[in-house]
């Protein structure tokens, strides 16, 4: 049920991985962005004791239990607080969100994104984005065991980034404007799954694994020129060669590899699964003029639900 429009409420965007996911644990620069349109808010209420509800949960949290600090909403609160120096604000936080869990569209760094500035209202206090993104990293942490960082940065930041893991954020240069099909397949992955599998196929076949995630590491900087220099062509090229590399890492499933086809049949420049895969989403490059014939393929090819979502331009357009 979304918040009626007078409640205030504290928010975080969902995220696609454009290209590099998987090789960007391994070193490799991968490309992301935040959807805007997806959101998780949450609203503040007052409350005698902790508690957290979202659609389909109802948490109260006795403080004192140590148990709760390896829970993910918890330890989002609890980090917040003491980053701000201050106790656990008792209050009541409800939860709504656009995003949906464990399909590759960040929903976890969104949540404790959300939940971290919704806090920092509670306790009366700004909490800079750098502090936010360090708790989110923390708590994603507990989600995913090994992650990035990606989600957590695109998440806090908003932004759309070329992120090396351990190294400053580049914010990505972007000429001309990209829309994007994304086609869910319904099907939930954990991504600590299919990053524990990649884990796995690097101990068991270390050469050619090593290469697949090289070759990724050149198609994102491939597409970090092609984005900046509007080449969509090129840009679509690069996704499709990545999806193929991720089928190599195992990561793809019959189902997305089915959305991924149905993408490419019907028009679309380049398509791959995005996130951490073997479920989840898949995204599509399309152009005007097919953004609804992909669509409507992805729906009949098994897609439970399918949006659109552009990158728009950064930079200055020249005069015409
Ligand atoms: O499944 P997601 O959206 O959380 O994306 C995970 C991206 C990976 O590269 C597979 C893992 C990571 O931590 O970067």
């Amino acid at each position: 049920m979304p918040f009626p429009a007078n409640v205030q409420t504290y928010s975080a965007p969902g995220k696609l991985i454009l290209l590099g996911e998987h090789a960007v644990v391994y070193g490799q620069p991968a490309i992301a962005f935040p959807v805007s349109e997806l959101r998780t808010r949450v609203a503040v209420h007052p409350a005698p004791q902790l508690r957290v509800t979202s659609a389909i949960w109802d948490r109260t949290y006795q403080i004192a239990d140590p148990a709760i600090h390896a829970d993910p909403v918890y330890s989002a609160i609890s980090l917040t607080a003491e980053a701000l120096g201050c106790p656990i604000p008792l209050r009541h936080f409800t939860i709504e969100s656009e995003i949906p869990a464990a399909g590759g569209l960040g929903s976890g760094a969104a949540l404790s994104a959300a939940l971290g500035r919704a806090v920092s209202f509670a306790l009366d206090r700004q909490i800079d984005n750098e502090s936010l993104n360090q708790i989110v990293f923390q708590v994603e942490r507990l989600y995913h065991g090994t992650p990035s960082g990606i989600d957590n940065t695109v998440v806090v930041f908003e932004t759309p980034v070329y992120f090396v893991r351990g190294q400053p954020i580049e914010h990505l240069r972007i000429s001309g404007s990209y829309t994007f099909v994304v086609g869910d397949t319904g099907i939930r992955a954990p991504t600590r799954e299919s990053v524990g599998d990649v884990r796995a196929l690097m101990a068991s076949k270390p050469d050619t694994t090593t290469s697949a995630i090289d070759a990724i590491g050149h198609l994102v900087d491939r597409a970090r020129s092609a984005l900046a220099t509007g080449n969509v062509i090129e840009l679509g090229r690069c996704m499709s060669d990545n999806h193929g590399l991720l089928q190599e890492l195992t990561v793809s499933s019959p189902e997305l590899d089915r959305l991924v086809e149905a993408a490419e049949a019907s028009g679309s420049l380049g398509a791959k699964l995005s996130g951490g895969g073997r479920g989840g989403n898949m995204i599509a490059l399309v152009s005007a003029d097919t953004v609804e014939r992909v669509s409507k393929a992805l729906g009949v090819a098994g897609a439970v639900r399918v949006f659109s979502t552009t990158l728009k331009s950064n930079q200055e357009e020249p005069i015409a």
